[in-house]
């Protein structure tokens, strides 16, 4: 007879601990002053004396309004000015950058924002070019960008793609037209559909949905529909985000009415239904919140064990260094984080002087990459070998015994198994891969206010 499964930690508990969504390591709240422009600078020039391709991340902080729930670092701008103004300053950093790396080569390319896709089609051209006249961009190079499909046209779907685009992903969210009110973000299903047939007809093929559960005014129904709507598109792959309500952190989330809230016991139940509808259709689990077809680089990634989790969620993109580009990004190199400036005025006043923007970051220190790829490994394939990666790193798995005592508790109630230096999660891993990287975590505790786990 199996041994009764011990239920003492329930899910709803582990589902309301705060816990980081660790797409980097150390999270951002230890990042410090310590990394600064010269710092980030030298780690630049070694990275530029390296073979390997190098990824790109260029922030566009700029949308039309902001969205109630909205946790991304962006503002509202009506006019087109201030936009092109940025996209002059993101040249000069171009430049500036490749000063440090000289001509690298380039594999991946990623917009994120804001809304990327309210630059000028001119100023986006403007900038592309500078990146291919300043760095080697492979031929195979994956171009991706994140658009609001109320900003799509057709003409910027074709000029999109004649810029080498080769991926975009659409906000979409939630489609119900109460959620979508209670969200500020009116955005009916036509929307989607018609920002969706303009990238294909355009010839971009690989699109992703962004859709969120927890949302204010969400129901089983509702979501069941949206899910059902979104994943009927056939969209390549789509990402469900559990809504991080952090108002002490984002002003713009005093505008959700706490009351229409869901429960966590709420939140559980929309992220299974969404998990299902979605399934039903055909996709694959990627990770905790993504899906994808079975024929996706992600989903071959996953079985092949090589899926990677970095800021932008998970990627097949094995590129060591990742150069941020514009205010706040993030950047990585193998010796740290270094972030730029949050602000676009001291951003640019940065670059404008000549200067990296570089304001904080991380360099790695002690066991850090070694926790950091634990992590990575529990988020993306919810299993790890610890003995593996200690021996990956010249280090004794016996590193990890505090943090195996951690797991201890939940092993005992049946929701990890502990296996020698193996460690995998057997029940509702999605649920609770965060919790149980978190007992990798040397920081945890030691500063920092999170979301919760789902
Ligand atoms: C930069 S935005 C996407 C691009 C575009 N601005 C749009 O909204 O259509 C990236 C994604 O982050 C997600 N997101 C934004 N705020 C969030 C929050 N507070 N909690 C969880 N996910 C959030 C949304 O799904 C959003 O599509
Ligand atoms: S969700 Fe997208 S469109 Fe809405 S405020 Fe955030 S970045 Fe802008």
């Amino acid at each position: 007879m199996n041994a009764p499964v011990i239920t003492s930690v329930s899910l709803s508990e582990l589902a309301r601990r705060t816990v980081p969504r660790y797409t980097s390591y150390p999270t951002a709240p230890h990042f410090s002053t310590q990394v600064d422009a010269e710092i980030h600078a030298a780690w630049l020039m070694r990275a530029g004396s390296r073979d390997d391709a190098v990824s790109l991340y260029v922030h566009v902080p700029f949308c039309r309004s902001i969205c109630h729930y909205c946790g991304c670092t962006t503002k509202a701008s009506r006019k087109d000015a201030p936009i092109r103004a940025y996209a002059e300053t993101l040249r000069r950093e171009i430049a500036l950058v490749a000063e440090f790396t000289g001509p690298v080569a380039v594999s991946h390319i990623h917009w994120g924002g804001g809304t990327p896709n309210l630059l000028p089609a001119d100023c986006f051209e403007d900038v592309v070019e500078d990146i291919h006249r300043h760095f080697r961009v492979r031929d195979d190079v994956e171009h991706a960008i994140e658009l609001d499909p109320r900003h799509v046209s057709r003409e910027g779907a074709r000029r999109l793609m004649a810029a080498g685009v080769t991926r975009a992903s659409l906000g979409v969210q939630d489609l119900d037209p109460g959620v979508q009110a209670a969200i500020g973000r009116l955005q009916p299903l036509e929307v989607v559909e018609a920002a969706y047939v303009a990238l294909r007809t355009a010839g971009i093929h690989d699109i992703n949905f962004d859709l969120m559960y927890g949302l204010p005014g969400q129901t089983l129904e509702t979501i069941r529909a949206t899910a059902m709507n979104a994943a009927g598109l056939a969209p390549s792959r789509i990402a469900l985000f559990g809504y991080a309500h952090v108002p002490w952190f984002k002003a713009n989330q005093a505008l959700i009415d706490e009351a229409l809230l869901p429960n966590t016991e709420a939140r559980i139940d929309l992220a299974r239904v969404a998990r299902e509808t979605i399934d039903a259709f055909g996709y694959e689990a990627i990770g905790i919140d993504h899906f994808a077809r079975p024929d996706d680089p992600l989903t071959l990634a996953r079985d092949a064990g090589t899926l990677r989790r970095n800021f932008q969620g998970y990627t097949t993109d094995a590129a060591e260094t990742l150069i941020g580009f514009g205010a706040s990004s993030i950047g990585r190199t193998p010796e740290g984080y270094a972030q730029n400036a949050p602000d676009t005025a001291s951003w640019t006043r940065a670059i404008e002087a000549g200067h990296l923007a570089t304001v904080r970051g991380r360099a790695f220190a002690g066991d850090d990459l070694m926790r950091g790829r634990v992590i990575e490994a529990l988020l993306s394939l919810f299993q790890v070998d610890l003995a593996a990666i200690a021996a990956g790193f010249g280090a004794e798995p016996t590193a990890f015994t505090a943090d195996l005592q951690t797991l201890r508790p939940l092993a005992d109630a049946g929701w990890v198994t502990i296996d020698g230096w193996t460690v995998r999660i057997d029940r509702q891993p999605t649920e609770i891969a965060r919790v149980v990287a978190s007992a990798f975590d040397a920081y945890l505790g030691h500063g920092g206010r999170h979301s919760v786990a789902v």
